[in-house]
């Protein structure tokens, strides 16, 4: 068991549709979605582009679900205000991008935000080890970052149980969610090791049922869960 007792479902909006946004995050809420994930890349530190301020404002307009950014860019500090002002409610970062993380961390707080941190596959769990007491949220990258679609790493698994061991030592309650590959096969796995906030993208926003799709992947997660 995780120190959460429910699975969270936050639908990645990286595989949806972007012409019908707005259409496509009424149907992830109405399968129960919990939060929605918002994946920030600069080209620099992932190889790829995304989204911006701006999207996340105009997303604040359409969902009242609290907004999970995910920020996947070389200097996350120059742009924690402008995405907390646009509607972050969350706002992640990655230690790989961080050489002063608490700073990064106590800044995420003094915007009002709450502060998440995450591993890239290769970055070991101990690297949690000091700033553990001090954030909401660890996201474990169960692919390398930069697509959506990629197939789930099983290594993640081992490092996730280390992280919920960790937690659960020293008596912290931060969610552990995971992001990349999740789908009805991966999810009992991630959940069994101790994540409790699933990102899926391609799996819910490739569907032809979103709605279904959400309700779906928490059932497989969590089977003893009633929807
Ligand atoms: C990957 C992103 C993910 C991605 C997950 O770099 O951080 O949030 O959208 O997508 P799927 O579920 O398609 O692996
Ligand atoms: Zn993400």
């Amino acid at each position: 068991m995780n120190s959460h007792p429910q699975v969270l479902i936050a639908p990645s909006i990286l595989s949806a549709d972007f012409s019908r946004l707005g259409e496509e995050i009424s149907r992830a809420e109405e399968g129960g979605a919990d939060w929605i994930h918002l994946d920030v890349m600069d080209g620099h530190f992932v190889p790829n582009l995304t989204i911006g301020p701006p999207v996340v404002r105009s997303l604040r307009r359409l969902t009242r679900l609290p907004l999970d950014v995910h920020l996947m860019v070389t200097n996350p500090d120059d742009h924690l205000q402008a995405f907390r002002d646009a509607g972050a409610d969350r706002l992640t970062v990655h230690v790989e991008t961080c050489p002063h993380l608490h700073r990064t961390v106590q800044h995420i707080h003094a915007l009002g935000a709450q502060a998440g941190v995450c591993l890239n596959p290769a970055t070991p769990a101990v690297m949690l080890q000091e700033i553990l007491p001090d954030i909401e949220l660890v996201l474990v990258m169960t692919v390398n970052p930069g697509f959506g679609g990629q197939s789930f790493l099983p290594g993640s698994l081992q490092k996730i149980r280390a992280i919920r061991d960790m937690i659960r030592q020293r008596g912290l309650t931060p969610f552990v969610q995971v992001d990349g590959g999740i789908d009805p096969t991966t999810a009992p796995g991630v959940v069994e090791a101790g994540a409790n906030v699933l990102v899926a993208g391609h799996f819910i926003f490739s569907s032809p049922d979103i709605a279904q799709a959400v309700r779906h992947l928490r059932q497989s997660a969590y089977p003893s869960l009633t929807t």
